[in-house]
Parts: C-alpha cells; sequence; structure tokens
C-alpha cells in the first residue's frame, strides 16, 4: 500500500519523522512537500495529496499542518476523499472502521511525534468495517458537487 505525504511549515518536523517511520514500517511513502520550515500555504499541499488519493495514484494520504484542520477542510473539497483529523487511537482507529477515511490529517503543533507515530501505525492497521457503514459512506459520495443551492 502507498501513501503520500505532505505538510506545511507547522508540520514539516513531524511529516520528516514520519516519513522515517513509515520507511521503518516497509511502507511505499510518495514525499509532495513541503520540504523545509520556509513558509508554504497549506492548501497548496493538501491539494496535491488529495489529488494522488481521488484518482487512486495512492490508497492513502497523509497531512499535516499546525492543528491539521486547514489540510482536513482542503482535501475533504476533493471528490473520493474522507480526510479525517485525527488526536488520539480511537479516533484514528474509528476513522477506519467506520469512515472509511484515505487521508490522516495531523496537527503538528499539538501532538508529540510517539504519538503521532502510534496514531499513524493504528491508522494504517485498521480495516474498514463495511456493513451498515459502507451504506453511509455511499451516502458522503452522493452529497459530492452538492452547492446548498
Ligand atoms: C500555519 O500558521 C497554520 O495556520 C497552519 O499550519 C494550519 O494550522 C492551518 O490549519
Amino acid at each position: 500500500m502507498k501513501i503520500a505525504l505532505g505538510s506545511d511549515h507547522a508540520g514539516f518536523e513531524l511529516k520528516e519523522d514520519l516519513r522515517a517511520y513509515l520507511a521503518e514500517l516497509k511502507i511505499e511513502a510518495l514525499d509532495l512537500g513541503t520540504y523545509s520550515e520556509d513558509s508554504a500555504d497549506y492548501p497548496d499541499v493538501a491539494a496535491k495529496v488529495a489529488e494522488k488519493v481521488a484518482r487512486g495514484e495512492v490508497a492513502r494520504g497523509l497531512l499535516i499542518c499546525g492543528t491539521g484542520i486547514g489540510m482536513s477542510i482542503v482535501a475533504n473539497r476533493f471528490a473520493g476523499v474522507r480526510a479525517a483529523l485525527c488526536h488520539d487511537l480511537y479516533t484514528a482507529r474509528i476513522s477506519r472502521e467506520h469512515n472509511n477515511a484515505n487521508i490522516l490529517a495531523l496537527g503538528g503543533r499539538l501532538i508529540g511525534k510517539g504519538l503521532a507515530r502510534e496514531i499513524l501505525k493504528v491508522w494504517m492497521e485498521t480495516e474498514f468495517q463495511g456493513g451498515r457503514h459502507e451504506r453511509r459512506i455511499r451516502k458522503i459520495a452522493a452529497l459530492e458537487g452538492k452547492t446548498g443551492k
């Protein structure tokens, strides 16, 4: 399973650590930036990762900004993307089991590297449960592109 990852400047340090961790886990990773701590706009990087997931070019995505909020807002604008902002092991597990999340968003200014590594491992290893959750995922897909008008 291949994962694309990206961060802005606020998530850069954690992205670097998690990229090394993915290598330890022998998970193929595609790093789409940013590549330094210079200021970078989170929508640009979130769009790159979300596009890869939406097109099916990678199975999963990992996005890190200061809070994870901006990254998840942007990623969820792409059809077929279900980005989950997780802060703990419970949200990481349930976002896979119930929501079939295909992008994990993390807040680099909120969680430490140890917890982030555990969240990522649980999120990568947990399977979607299907069943009643499948019906709900289909309902999300049916709402894609709605404008409210
Ligand atoms: C950057 O200062 C910060 O706004 C960004 O990393 C993120 O937290 C946005 O949601």
